[in-house]
């Protein structure tokens, strides 16, 4: 059984008479452990599907079951809880919040659990460690830098032990060189403590990392070896 098994999956939108339908009878398997790229034009769906996983969003028709669980038909509590246990997600522009030390800003996803003080403090510096960001943790986000603003953006992500990690263009805004230390560390959080990794990038250098690269196009997926497009 795979991980995350997405069934006929469709995803549709109404603004006014207008209805837009991003995604339509989606198949998709992804198998624990994997290192999935998705890439596919601007407005194909791939925000839509990243959504749809995580649980932020939710389909109109079709289902999604997440390590044998169904997802798609959760009331709104249960899938916010089901969300802040199994999801992590990390946006292109980070979203931290300015107000929020980096520490306060790793901190606020385990908020939402119930765990001890100084539970929450060893998770939190176990983050930032593996992010590399241990001598930051006083900084506000403004004093950071894009590329450790995102590994910030990275450890809230991971604080939680998640059973998925989905990032949305997460090396978008970034240098070349901060965008290659993001593509390793989210590589190592892949091969070390097994991640499921779901990663929407327009960049062909970053699927390099992935071992499986999909394609999204006008809600049909194609799915590619990595490197068979090389020369
Ligand atoms: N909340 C919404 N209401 C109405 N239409 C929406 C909504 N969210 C997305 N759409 C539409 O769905 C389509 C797919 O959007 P989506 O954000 O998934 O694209 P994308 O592949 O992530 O594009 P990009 O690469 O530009 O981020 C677009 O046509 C968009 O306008
Ligand atoms: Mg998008």
């Amino acid at each position: 059984m795979a991980l995350i098994e997405c069934r006929q999956l469709t995803r549709t939108y109404r603004r006014g008479n207008e209805e837009i339908t991003p995604l339509r009878d989606l198949d998709l398997d992804i198998e624990s452990g994997g290192f999935v790229a998705l890439m596919g034009p601007s407005g194909s769906g791939k925000t839509t599907l990243l959504n749809l996983l995580a649980g932020i969003d939710r389909p109109t028709a079709g289902t999604l079951s997440v390590a044998g669980k169904p997802v798609h038909n959760l009331p709104r509590r249960a899938l916010a809880n089901w969300r802040s246990a199994h999801v992590g997600y990390i946006f292109q522009l980070y979203n931290l919040i300015p107000v929020l030390t980096a520490y306060e800003n790793v901190e606020l996803p385990l908020l939402l659990q119930s765990l001890s003080r100084s539970e929450r403090h060893d998770r939190v510096a176990t983050a930032l460690e593996a992010v590399g960001i241990e001598d930051r943790h006083e900084h506000y986000p403004r004093q950071l830098s894009g590329g450790q603003e995102q590994r910030v953006a990275i450890a809230r992500a991971i604080v939680t032990e998640p059973t998925i990690l989905l990032a949305d263009e997460p090396t978008g805004d970034l240098d070349r060189q901060s965008a290659t230390s993001v593509m390793e560390l989210l590589a190592q959080l892949n091969s070390e403590q097994g991640r499921t990794i779901v990663m929407v990038t327009h960049d062909p250098r970053t699927t390099e990392w992935a071992d499986t690269v999909l394609h999204l196009e006008k809600g049909r997926l194609v799915e590619q070896a990595v490197g068979s497009e090389r020369p």
